[in-house]
């Protein structure tokens, strides 16, 4: 548990726990209280992830959403952060040419007080990399199921599961090293090949759904959590039912009223009684 002695972490951290050979632990937050707990508990990194789509906004993908809502959120965020990296996503068509993905990050940056941003995708994405590591904007890449490209993989698809599809992801995370990342998330790959690529590249790998031999881990928290009902993706380890205790609260809640149960006088305010009585002889009706 080295890492959680230290104070803020840095990406140079990042590089330093996979010399170390410390797994990194990262998790996804979009509001002040998520993020006070997780930095509480000791995580390494929390991501401001476009994910917020479908968790926090209950869209169907992610494509919807835009630089002002991950900028909201990042600010949000870093309110209750004072020892985790903080990594904001960049959103579908925010990073297509170079000059907007400048302009866009550094608003990440400057407005929603992240240290990092996260953007998808393979070579394509190599001039624009370099372009945000040569200001002083660390990057980390996304490669395997990278979920902007949702039309184009016709779904959320593993990915890397032929000859072909497997060379590709692991020559573009070279490509992403050599560009600048400081890190890569690997998403929804085969665990071989991810190991392969972890042990290819020398800046650490995150892994989702993508096995034990990654540098570290990230999974959306609502997932982690078990916000919603039913059973979690396959990838995913569920640590606790928070669906259960709000529906189990709320139930108990509306049962309380029903009753007269709550609230009690304890639950509202003393007037002086002197007071009282006047009011009381002025209200006699
Ligand atoms: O948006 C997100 O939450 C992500 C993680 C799943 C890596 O990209």
């Amino acid at each position: 548990m080295k890492s959680q002695k230290r104070k803020k972490i840095t990406v140079l951290d990042f590089l330093e726990m996979k010399e170390a050979d410390e797994k990194i632990s990262m998790l996804t937050a979009y509001d002040f209280p998520m993020a006070k707990a997780l930095d509480e508990a000791g995580i390494d990194a929390i991501l401001v992830g476009d994910s917020m789509g479908m968790v926090v906004y209950g869209q169907k993908n992610t494509l919807p959403v835009k630089v002002d809502d991950v900028i909201r959120h990042t600010q949000a965020v870093s309110r209750g952060i004072n020892r985790a990296l903080l990594i904001a996503d960049m959103p579908f068509l925010s990073f297509g040419l170079p000059e907007i993905a400048l302009k866009n990050a550094g608003r990440m940056l400057k407005e929603g007080n992240a240290n990092a941003v996260k953007l998808e995708g393979g070579r394509e994405r190599k001039n624009t990399i370099e372009l945000l590591v040569k200001n002083g904007i660390p990057v980390m890449g996304h490669v395997g199921l990278t979920p902007q490209y949702y039309n184009s993989f016709g779904g959320f698809k593993v990915q890397g599961k032929s000859a072909t599809s497997a060379k590709r992801i692991i020559e573009d995370a070279k490509i992403l090293e050599k560009a600048g990342v400081f890190s890569i998330v690997l998403e929804s790959i085969p665990w071989t090949i991810a190991k392969i690529i972890s042990n290819e590249v020398d800046v650490p790998t995150i892994g989702i759904g993508a096995g034990p031999y990654c540098d570290g881990q990230v999974l959306v928290s609502q997932d982690m959590m078990g916000f919603f009902k039913g059973s979690p993706f396959s990838f995913v380890k569920q640590y606790a039912k928070v669906w259960d205790i709000m529906v189990d609260s709320t139930h108990k809640y509306i049962e309380d009223i029903k009753k007269g149960i709550f609230p009690t006088t304890n639950h509202s305010y003393d007037f002086p009684e002197e007071d009282l009585e006047k009011i009381k002889e002025l209200y006699k009706n």
